[in-house]
């Protein structure tokens, strides 16, 4: 079974890592897709966070990770994906969350959206939470794994 776990990943964060590895444990793939968002200038590049997310998870067996842009739900068809991963923190993401697999699902509904809960100690990380902290010099270290931590702090 596949798995495709999309997302801006600007950057990829422990809460990130922590939904991956439930999942891991149910995909025998999982493939990582990068958003390309030409509209948005992120903290890093598309291509840096692939490289980032590849160091972040090498312990972990059977993952590749990409860049895509267009529609997920057709890119998972054309790569043969089983079902679409997220991730579900709190209240405030279930909004976006049921909009993006209700649309998903009418697009096609044979691919379903798996959602996975954020651990306790994951629930308030977030991609934009770690770009606030760094942009203001504060210690990102307890939101992303170790080889992101430095990554930010070579990004002044
Ligand atoms: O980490 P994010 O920003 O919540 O990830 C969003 C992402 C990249 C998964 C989402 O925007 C996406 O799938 N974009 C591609 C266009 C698409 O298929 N949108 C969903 C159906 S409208």
């Amino acid at each position: 079974m596949k798995g495709l776990y999309a997302g801006s990943f600007d950057p990829f964060t422990l809460g990130h890592l922590d939904v991956l590895e439930q999942a891991a444990k149910l995909f025998s793939e999982i493939e990582i897709v990068v958003g390309i968002n030409s509209e948005k200038q992120g903290l890093f590049t598309p291509e840096e966070r692939v490289i980032l997310i590849q160091e972040a998870t090498k312990h972990l067996p059977n993952i590749t990770v990409n860049l895509f842009k267009g529609l997920l739900i057709e890119y998972a068809k054309a790569t043969k994906a089983n079902a679409l991963i997220r991730g579900l923190r709190q209240v405030s993401d279930f909004d976006y969350e049921l909009r993006m697999a209700s649309a998903n699902r009418r697009l096609n509904p044979e691919i379903p959206t798996l959602t996975f809960w954020a651990s306790e100690q994951q629930l308030l990380t977030s991609s934009s939470i770690v770009r606030e902290i760094h942009k203001w010099g504060g210690d990102t270290a307890s939101y992303v794994p170790e080889n992101i931590e430095n990554a930010l702090k070579s990004k002044v």
